[in-house]
């Protein structure tokens, strides 16, 4: 639509950004509302991010996203943080206030809205949950999964000393189980998600041996290109295994910046994911 001079305008800032799918997925947004507004990617160096951030709200932006590699720096910029940013001490959204520039991590709420709305009979108190990776996206998910009411989250990752740390610093909810310990950790288990980039187009496959797990188990990878990951196609394999895939974790983690920059609370839809997923 026409931009007027009252559009508003938010972003996504990353280094390199071209990946991104946001614009789309906002695009998508603003055009099925009528919103006079845009949202576009901005590249921004890391050397020049502090720059970048605190000229957002004087140039009049509502806010803007946050991707690699920056979620740590921008984080360190803010004026104030919604609780999960302060937990995680990363943020992938930031909005103009009156009151300076306030971060929000939104990842978690999108993974378990994800997991919500593509499997509405999951319980994440209802049976351990297995989480295989420790690094950045494993935090914002465990976090998630406590917050939901989560007893017993099994933390698995190649480099064990990751795991413990994140076992020390969220509590004894978690156990930490060895990278490769399927056996021991799928038994009784509700959930298993992927949060590593094993099985992303162009990394090493993730190779899982789901003999243990439970035919009633939920499967999630994080990973959407491709969007039936290795880890999908062999739980789908099986039979039985519900199944949900990782495009809607970037979706609904869309929703709470989409609201606060243009006032409207957007829906996640099967035609957005249709226009995200096309070229
Ligand atoms: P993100 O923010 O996307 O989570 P990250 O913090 O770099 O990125 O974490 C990447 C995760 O993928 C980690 O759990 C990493 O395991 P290590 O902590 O041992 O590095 C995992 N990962 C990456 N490559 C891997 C591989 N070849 N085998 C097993 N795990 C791998």
């Amino acid at each position: 639509m026409t931009l007027t001079g009252k559009a508003k305008v938010a972003g996504v800032i990353g280094w390199p950004v071209t990946h991104s799918k946001s614009p789309r997925l906002h695009g998508h947004w603003l055009a099925q509302y009528g919103i006079d507004g845009a949202y576009i990617p901005l590249p921004v160096s890391p050397d020049d991010l502090p720059s970048a951030v605190r000229a957002l709200p004087k140039l009049g932006f509502q806010g803007a996203n946050v991707t690699v590699p920056h979620k740590a720096a921008a984080a360190e910029l803010c004026d104030e943080l919604e609780p999960h940013a302060q937990r995680l001490g990363v943020v992938n959204t930031l909005i103009c206030t009156r009151d300076g520039l306030r971060g929000a991590n939104t990842d978690g709420l999108g993974f378990l809205n994800n997991l919500f709305h593509g499997a509405p009979n999951w319980r994440p108190e209802a049976a351990p949950a297995v989480v295989l990776g420790a690094g950045g996206a494993a935090r914002a998910v465990v976090v998630a999964l406590l917050d939901a009411g989560a007893r017993e989250i099994r933390v698995l990752n190649r480099t064990r000393a990751r795991a413990e740390s994140l076992a020390q610093e969220f509590g004894e909810h978690i156990r930490v189980f060895a990278w490769g310990d399927w056996a021991q950790a799928f038994p009784d288990a509700g959930l298993l998600v992927n949060t590593t980039s094993l099985g992303m187009t162009g990394q090493p496959a993730l190779s899982v041996d789901l003999t243990t797990l439970p035919r009633n188990a939920l499967v999630n990878d994080i990973v959407y290109q491709p969007l039936e990951t290795g880890l999908l196609a062999a739980a789908r394999a099986r039979g039985g295994n519900p199944v949900v895939d990782g495009l809607g974790m970037l979706l609904h983690q869309a929703v709470p910046g989409f609201q606060a920059w243009f006032g409207v609370h957007p829906e996640v839809t099967d035609d957005l994911r249709a226009r995200v997923l096309a070229e």
